[in-house]
């Protein structure tokens, strides 16, 4: 169970996250929209701990992360992965030592992980072939399931995806998303996903909305299509910018 209550942020004088809350249940699998610059890679960052809100709490089954530290804090954050939005694989390093990098740090040799290394990485769809080349060397799509297999490491049982999507062509699009809901499935997971893309709308079970620093509207992804809050409507369709009132209902 997530719970974020009150959530806070400003860089300087702007502020991005303004006292928002928001709950997720176990098992959910949330995918979070929003337009571009609304902070929601800033949301995930501070679901994670990799930016530390200025007000308010993000409670994971009853602890506050947000005031975790030390041994406690690396513990919990264990338990959870995250899938950076771009891949952020370590460009010196190759796909069997990236993927392997949650085990290398604890002291195990790349050579002795290589079988899990290779069941993490044709469980994303990669053939072991790969595991010797470096980034450079790799397409798009496959640094997002490299990065995907990376996260697998340490079987998550919270998984946060930021844009696992973006700039990938449409059959790409429908692997990756299809691999996050197997993921999710298998490990029993509950799954936030920050994504631009409505096909995600068919995998997730509920939808949330930021906009001005808040989520301003969260349903079941089932109904999302036919949801009456304008926002999400002008949204979810593309339509362009204007005053709200003057969308038309279809
Ligand atoms: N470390 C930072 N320091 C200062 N400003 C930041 C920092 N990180 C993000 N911002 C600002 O916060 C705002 C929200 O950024 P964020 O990356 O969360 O947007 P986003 O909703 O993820 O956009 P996109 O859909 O393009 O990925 C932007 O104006 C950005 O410039
Ligand atoms: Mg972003």
């Amino acid at each position: 169970m997530i719970t974020i209550q009150g959530l806070t942020k400003s860089f300087g004088s702007k502020m991005i996250t303004r006292g928002l809350d928001l709950s997720v249940e176990p098992h959910e699998f949330l995918a979070i929209i929003g337009r571009s610059g609304e902070g929601k890679s800033v949301l995930l960052k501070q679901l994670i701990g990799l930016i530390k809100p200025d007000a308010g709490s993000v409670k994971l089954n009853g602890e506050d992360i947000t005031k975790l530290r030390g041994k406690k804090r690396q513990a919990i954050f264990r338990t959870c992965g995250y899938v950076f939005q771009f891949a952020a694989l370590l460009d010196s390093l190759n796909v069997l030592e990236n993927i392997g990098l949650p085990l290398i740090e604890d002291g195990k040799n790349p050579e002795d992980i290589k079988p899990l290394v290779v069941e993490k990485l044709q469980s994303v769809g990669l053939a072991p072939d790969v595991l010797l080349k470096y980034p450079d060397e790799l397409s798009g799509g496959m640094k997002k399931r490299v990065g995907l297999a990376r996260t697998l490491m340490l079987s998550p049982q919270v998984l946060f995806y930021d844009e696992p999507t973006t700039g990938l062509d449409p059959i790409t699009v429908r692997l990756i998303h299809e691999l996050i809901k197997k993921t999710h499935d298998e490990q029993k997971a509950t799954t936030i996903v920050v994504s631009h893309d409505v096909e995600i709308f068919k995998f997730a079970t509920h939808v949330a909305m930021l906009h001005e620093g808040k989520i301003i509207y969260k349903g079941l992804a089932k109904d999302i299509w036919d949801c009456t809050n304008p926002y999400v409507h002008q949204f979810i369709r593309g339509l362009p910018e204007g005053p709200i009132t003057q969308i038309g209902f279809v």
